[in-house]
């Protein structure tokens, strides 16, 4: 990789300003508040400047113009300058494609408002907050659109005003404390800028923090909130960051849903007032993801801007986006400030979760390759980060909670016959649980179904060659439990209210460090105890009554987000302490796909539906933000125990395949016929898994759109693809139909293994492929090409 070189401009007093000149251009603009851009700044130049990192190179840089007082971010691609205005608030200027020069020539937005305050302290008696695009706006001095931020003061309101105190540039990234985030592996790999803010009457403290990836199109983003003053004040809303954008000519795309179809497409066009989605279940949840884009009018797969936003984290969140008075769109991101409230005492801090933003001037496929290769290499992390996954055989939809060690070792052994590599044990093995009415909590093995144990039943599937993998559930306690019944107040709850269930299970206080010690403690000795080499961490409702028996009336908004530090925190220790084990989250399916578990666990359950049809939107969607090495894509029996559908074996092994692979049937009950195609299936998969699960991703066909889908995987150096087409309902005499191909080398040839026939990958890409009649429903075909 390159040197990163961080240019920084030396700090010094400002030069004075070229008045004329600026102003003709200003007055040339038309909209902008001339006089406002150019007010002298009374203020200190900001410090730090030249104090700027060595060692990092042109790919991404931060530059700060003492002059323009603007600080310039640069990806390789991309450029997102912001600039400390007259009286130190920060603003918003730019996000878009990577400018050449580093400076920026005085041009903002913002202009007079007829009724909204305006701000003569701050150098312009016309400058109006509610017409500035803010960098990290707050509540209370004449801005009326929403803040990312809000404080409750000691002196009972919530009147804050943040401006600029000092900045550091740094090469490298630092770590984020006790929350997930993308990370850096050398200080040569991005350029962190923070910019201090305070709010001199009340001393709350807010550090900004930028990363710009030297290896991918990112800005990450978050902030550190610190009590400097010298009374409590209470964080009430604490966004992880905002951007104003200069006008709302955008529509809104975001992943929503609910079990078994987890993630529909859903774009709509920005309107004025308030727009958005939120979590408050103390999840990120299957109804919304925590993801949003802006996309520019007729943004597609290929063309268009486009403006991701994806929070890093798996609680109660908010996505909103603003149309104001002016069309302009505010978009902030965070923890969700619906029952939320942070107690700062005086020195004490508060982190909010990272926000990882993405600009594409090329539409939606390069934004999700972007964060595929960010999420993949410097989200995901351990042992299982770089390494091909195995192919597992599931015991859930073949058994239930009906299994004994001889039906087990039957399904493991069938598996091992074809090639499958690790054999799960699903819900069921543990207290006495023969449906979801109990046990959870106690996480000790069930004789009855397992006389051997646990040790024993993975011994005798590790000598069929293959590992052993296991279900948890470790968030949660049934009432009819040991645990419940030694620790009733071990549960979310609120004393006087009825503790509702939900799966007959409640949910364990895990902001309570002794119950997260005794999580941690209670999972390790089941891996102790057994060759254990995949853990599938469920889980399965969402928090009611969300209260902890521990914290004081003044703190108990806090609960939900301490849930989510202490399960990190748990997280943090078992897989460190475990690294050998594969780990695999789950929620209901996907009901906590999202990045903050990523950093955990390199995958995730994707959806229980596992239709091929229904998993078609599925998969697509969620591939906007994440990985196909995250996705975890099984092939179940038919009738599909969701949906009723019966498709073809081959058609479902090719769309699990495009995933982490395994199977989730009886495969004792299968003929040999379907034993020979699953086969078939588990050899192709081992020989192209390394292309799936690390090569470059492509949409080409959206199952939101029509009756096919395709999509394509293209190895990193283009020597070879694998292509998959899904045409879902027959039709009689259909058309000719090709399918034009992406992201090959124009100038290589590939020959596809089809057919044994060279195409040229020009070809390919700008005529096509023919696609082959489909004479009935649920028909699939996939292409192998190699260069
Ligand atoms: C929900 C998961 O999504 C399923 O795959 C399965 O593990 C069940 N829980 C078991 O209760």
């Amino acid at each position: 990789m390159d040197q990163i070189t961080t240019t920084t401009l030396p700090t010094g007093p400002a030069r004075p300003r070229r008045r004329t000149v600026l102003q003709a251009m200003l007055a040339g603009l038309g909209a902008v508040n001339a006089r406002a851009a150019l007010a002298d700044t009374g203020q200190p130049a900001p410090a730090g400047g030249a104090a700027g990192a060595s060692g990092v190179s042109d790919a991404a840089t931060i530059t700060y113009d003492a002059q323009q007082r603007t600080f310039h971010l640069r990806t390789p691609s991309t450029s997102y300058i912001l600039q400390v205005l007259a009286g130190g608030m920060p603003a918003h200027v730019y996000w878009g494609r990577r400018l050449h020069s580093a400076s920026w020539p005085g041009m903002r937005n913002g202009h007079e408002d007829a009724v909204a305050p305006a701000r003569a302290d701050l150098g312009d008696r016309d400058f109006s907050p509610n017409t500035q695009p803010q960098e990290f706006p707050g509540y209370g001095t004449g801005d009326f659109r929403h803040p990312a931020y809000q404080a409750r003061l000691a002196n009972g309101t919530t009147v804050t005003d943040l401006r600029y105190v000092s900045h550091r540039i740094v090469a490298g990234k630092p770590r984020l404390e006790g929350l997930p985030a993308t990370y850096v592996e050398g200080d040569g790999e991005a350029a962190t800028l923070e910019i201090t803010l305070r709010d001199a009457p009340s001393g709350l403290v807010a550090i900004l923090s930028y990363t710009a990836f030297a290896g991918h199109d990112a800005i990450a983003r978050s902030v550190r909130f610190t009590n400097d003053g010298h009374a409590p004040l209470r964080l009430a809303r604490a966004c992880s960051a905002a951007v104003d954008f200069p006008h709302a000519n955008f529509e809104l795309l975001h992943l929503s849903g609910d079990w078994a179809r987890e993630r529909e497409l859903i774009r709509r066009r920005l309107e004025p007032g308030m727009q958005g989605i939120e979590s408050r279940r103390g999840a990120s949840g299957l109804e919304h993801n925590p993801f949003i884009a802006l996309l520019a009018p007729g943004a597609g797969e290929d063309h268009g801007d486009v403006y991701g936003f994806s929070l890093v984290y798996s609680g109660s969140f908010a996505a909103r986006v603003e149309v104001g008075q002016y069309r302009t769109a505010r978009v902030s991101m965070g923890i969700n400030d619906f029952d939320f409230e942070w107690l700062l005492e005086p020195g004490q801090s508060f982190q909010a979760p990272e926000l990882v933003m993405v600009y594409s001037a090329a539409g939606l496929g390069t934004m999700s390759r972007t964060y595929h290769g960010l999420y993949r290499s410097r989200l995901a992390r351990g042992t299982f980060r770089d390494k091909t996954r195995p192919v597992l055989i599931n015991n859930w939809e073949a058994t239930y909670f009906n299994f004994d060690a001889a039906k087990l070792e039957a399904i493991a052994r069938a598996g091992s016959d074809l090639g499958i590599e690790l054999f799960v044990l699903d819900d069921g093995w543990f207290g006495k649980r023969d449906d979801d009415h109990s046990s959870l909590g106690d996480w000790v093995v069930d004789k009855r179904k397992l006389p051997a144990g646990l040790a024993d039943l993975a011994g005798r599937v590790n000598r069929l060659g293959m590992q052993f993998g296991l279900w948890f559930e470790p968030e949660m306690i049934s009432v009819n439990s040991d645990l419940y019944r030694a620790h009733p107040d071990w549960c979310l709850h609120v004393p006087g209210h009825d503790r509702t269930e939900q799966r007959h299970q409640l949910v364990l206080d895990l902001s309570r460090k002794d119950v997260c010690a005794h999580v941690l403690e209670a999972v390790s000795a089941v891996l102790r105890s057994a060759p254990v080499a995949y853990v599938k961490w469920d889980m399965n409702r969402n928090m009611s009554e969300i209260g902890s028996s521990l914290l004081p009336p003044a703190q108990q908004r806090e609960t939900a987000h301490r849930y989510m530090l202490g399960l990190y925190g748990i997280l943090e220790t078992l897989t460190s302490r475990f690294p050998n084990v594969l780990f695999e989250s789950c929620a209901s399916g996907g009901g906590r796909f999202d990045p903050g578990m990523l950093y955990y666990m390199p995958q995730t359950w994707t959806s229980d539906n596992s239709d091929a049809v229904s998993r078609l939107r599925i998969q697509y969607a969620t591939s906007l933000v994440y990985p196909l090495s995250a996705m975890g894509s099984h092939v179940s029996a038919v009738p599909n125990h969701q949906v009723g559908r019966v498709t073809p074996l081959r058609t479902r092994g090719d769309v699990a395949m495009s995933g982490n692979f395994g199977y989730e049937l009886d495969l004792t009950r299968m003929g040999p016929e379907d034993k020979a195609e699953i086969k078939r299936q588990v050899a192709q998969y081992k020989a192209l898994r390394g292309l799936i699960q690390f090569g470059d991703f492509y949409r080409l066909r959206s199952p939101f759109e029509g009756n096919d889908t395709a999509w394509m995987v293209v190895a990193k150096d283009k020597s070879e693809a694998f292509v998959v087409y899904v045409h879902v309902l027959a039709e009689a005499n259909a058309p000719l139909d090709w399918l034009r191909l992406r992201g090959l080398d124009p100038a290589a040839r590939y020959v596809c293994a089809a057919d044994g026939k060279a195409y040229g990958g020009d070809q390919l890409m700008y005529a096509g492929l023919i696609l082959p009649a489909m004479n009935a429903d649920f028909l699939s075909t996939a292409w192998h090409l190699r260069r």
